[in-house]
């Protein structure tokens, strides 16, 4: 019997399957607000048979986005915005719903990628960024400002105003996004942060920004929803963040109420040798599972049924997210249900497209109507 396809419980979110739609940025929002590209790309995926659906990185204020596109939680209008979106998925999709909220600190006010990516000119209306110490991510960047006490409160609070628009729209799950470089992530690694305060220098006083604001989620999301943290398995840089550093990171999480992280890489630096390959960031989970105590998520290169399989039968993480894999194919959970002979959710509208409800006569004479 797949692994993969048992139910698998978050928190208090019930999940039929252990596969996830990992967060997406579609940079096609309107001053953080979804637009029908959202309603279109996420009822899609909400129909794939995966168990849980997390909308993409989501900014908690609007200098916290990473381009002008993207999605944002800090105004009514973005609230109102999503509400559509959530009704759609709900109505006619099978998965839970989450969200991952986000600030993109020192690599914030950047094009989208496909205008070039790097830094947004003056032209294009960049802004000032905000970052753990006033280091810039790379050559051509801008340097961020170090956030003061007041500028820490103030970002705290964004997340913890957000967090509570996400419980009011109605989403099952909160994910704090604390990996690729941005701000939560640039608090922990030593690579971003160089400060003096009792916020930088040693592990522990690099995590206590992060695990204040994860409090402070924690302290308004309800227990009976999922509440997790995207986190960093390896910085890939000579003196960045390691797997045991992650494990530690995990174990604070879970003694501040969190119930899963997912373990992901890269992004702080640009002069990151990220070994890329199926499954590269899997053993960053695996040893996270073994030393922490709560769900292990692992993403990356995952996009074959029966690796995503083995990753969760052999037991290096409770359960698996995936992204291209889920853009190229959309049913992608319909089709790894199949290779493995279990089942996944489809709306009642295409099931004459399953595969045993084609028998081979059928598919010779597809029906007409
Ligand atoms: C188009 C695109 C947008 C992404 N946006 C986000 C995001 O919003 N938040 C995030 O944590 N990761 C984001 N990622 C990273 C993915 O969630 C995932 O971790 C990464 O692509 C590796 O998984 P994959 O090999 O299955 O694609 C994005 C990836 C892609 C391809």
């Amino acid at each position: 019997m797949s692994r993969l396809f048992t139910p698998l419980t978050i928190g208090g979110v019930a999940l039929a399957n252990r596969i996830a739609v990992s967060p997406m940025c579609q940079y096609s929002a309107v001053d953080g607000s979804a637009t029908d590209w959202h309603a279109q790309h996420l009822g899609s995926l909400s129909l794939s048979g995966a168990g849980l659906l997390i909308f993409e990185a989501t900014a908690v204020e609007a200098a916290g986005r990473i381009t002008p596109g993207c999605l944002g939680l800090y105004s009514d209008a973005n609230e109102a915005a999503l509400e559509p979106v959530l009704a759609l998925c709900r109505r006619w999709g099978g998965a839970r719903l989450g969200i991952q909220l986000a600030h993109a600190g020192r690599k914030a006010s950047a094009k989208v990628p496909w205008r070039g990516g790097g830094p947004l000119s003056a032209a294009e209306g960049a802004w000032q960024t905000a970052g753990a110490s006033a280091i810039p991510f790379d050559d051509g960047w801008p340097a961020p400002h170090e956030l003061d006490a007041g500028g820490l409160a103030r970002i705290c609070e964004a997340f913890v105003a957000a967090a509570r628009r996400a419980h009011r729209l109605g989403f099952d799950l909160v994910e704090l996004h604390g990996a690729h470089g941005y701000l939560l992530h640039s608090f922990v690694s030593p690579v971003s942060n160089q400060r003096r305060d009792d916020y930088g220098g040693s592990l522990a006083n690099r995590m206590r920004f992060p695990l204040d604001v994860a409090a402070a989620v924690r302290a308004v999301w309800p227990r009976d929803k999922a509440l997790g943290m995207r986190i960093t398995g390896s910085d890939w840089v000579e003196g960045g963040l390691t797997a045991a550093d992650a494990a530690i990171f995990a174990q604070e999480l879970a003694v501040a109420g969190f119930d899963y992280v997912c373990v992901s890489s890269g992004g702080v630096s640009p002069k990151a040798h990220v070994h890329v390959s199926p499954g590269y960031q899997v053993p960053f989970a695996a040893t996270v599972k073994a030393r922490a105590d709560i769900v292990v998520q692992s993403v990356g290169m995952i996009v074959d049924p029966h690796q995503a399989e083995a990753i969760v039968a052999e037991g290096r993480a409770d359960c698996v997210a995936l992204a291209r894999g889920f853009l190229d194919d959309p049913r992608w959970a319909w089709h790894a249900a199949d290779a493995l002979g279990a089942e996944a959710a489809c709306p009642p509208q295409y099931q004459r497209a399953r595969p045993k409800l084609w028998p081979g006569a059928a598919l010779a004479h597809p029906p007409r109507n």
